[in-house]
């Protein structure tokens, strides 16, 4: 089992500092479950001096895919590598533009634009690169509601990680269907599962070499953990409101803990 949490715009270094210290003081020092924290880039440095040594690692939220160059205000592989990261988030529903919260004003989501295409880079330069990928991927409430789960899944899917050969890395992909992220509204465990399963069975003929592990992602919390990860095809989450909350964070790893046994 993997729990990554995806703190995403929050918490300055200081803030983080004192999570990640929050966290360590409520994990057992060591387990099965492998957890992972993913700040903002400018708290990389700070919460990796002080989980270095213990059992978290440290994850991105996003990367560029090009080594170096004239590439104003992007960050690469080999720069999260240098401060610690292993894993890096790519695709993010929020990075492809895709909101879970309708209040958003529509005309801004422009500005967040990873293309299929552009996911497809980040992914393959983080495997390149040694950064295991956290893969996001999943449809919002009108495809759902149109019965367009699978199709946009596997189109997303085709478009990033066909052909993916990863001998050397496994290859997270987080079901996270957009509608059930920061709503509170999360989705049925039976339904995740499945999702999940249809994804596994997806990547077995698009990237038969790849080791592929799948989780869910949106609106987990301490309470549904157990009855998601409990459920076939669901090695782990990926946790964003509840991984800010150190007691939180925790008890979804007893949770997993509990389950991988
Ligand atoms: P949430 O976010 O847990 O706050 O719904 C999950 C995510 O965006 O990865």
């Amino acid at each position: 089992m993997l729990i990554a949490g995806n703190w995403k715009m929050n918490l300055t270094p200081k803030e983080g500092v004192q999570l990640a210290e929050g966290l360590l003081a409520a994990l057992p020092k060591e387990g099965a479950t492998e957890v992972v924290v993913c700040p903002s880039f400018v708290s990389l440095v700070p919460i990796w001096a002080s989980i270095a040594s213990s059992r978290i690692s440290l994850g991105a939220q996003d990367v560029f895919w090009e080594e170096r160059g004239a590439f104003t205000g992007e960050i690469s592989v080999e720069m999260l590598r240098s401060v610690g990261c292993s894993y890096c988030i790519i695709g993010h529903s929020e990075r492809r533009g895709r909101l879970g919260k309708s209040e958003y004003p529509r005309s801004r989501l422009a500005y967040f634009s990873d293309s299929d295409e552009v996911v497809r880079l980040k992914l393959q330069s983080a495997l390149a690169g040694g950064l295991t990928p956290i893969l996001c991927v999943g449809e919002t409430l009108d495809e759902r509601d149109a019965g367009e789960t699978h199709s946009v899944i596997e189109a997303q899917l085709n478009a990033s990680a066909h052909g993916v050969d990863a001998p050397e890395s496994p290859l997270y992909i987080a079901y996270e269907p957009v509608w059930a992220i920061g709503t509170g509204s999360v989705c049925d465990a039976e339904e995740a599962s499945r999702v999940s399963l249809h994804i596994a069975d997806v990547m077995r003929t698009y990237a038969p070499n790849a080791d592929v592990r799948l989780l869910y992602g949106g609106s987990v919390n301490a309470e549904n953990a157990a009855g998601l990860l409990s459920k076939a095809g669901i090695n782990g989450a990926l946790v964003g409101g509840a991984s800010l909350k150190a007691k939180d964070f925790a008890a979804i790893v007893t949770a997993a803990e509990a389950i991988g046994e």
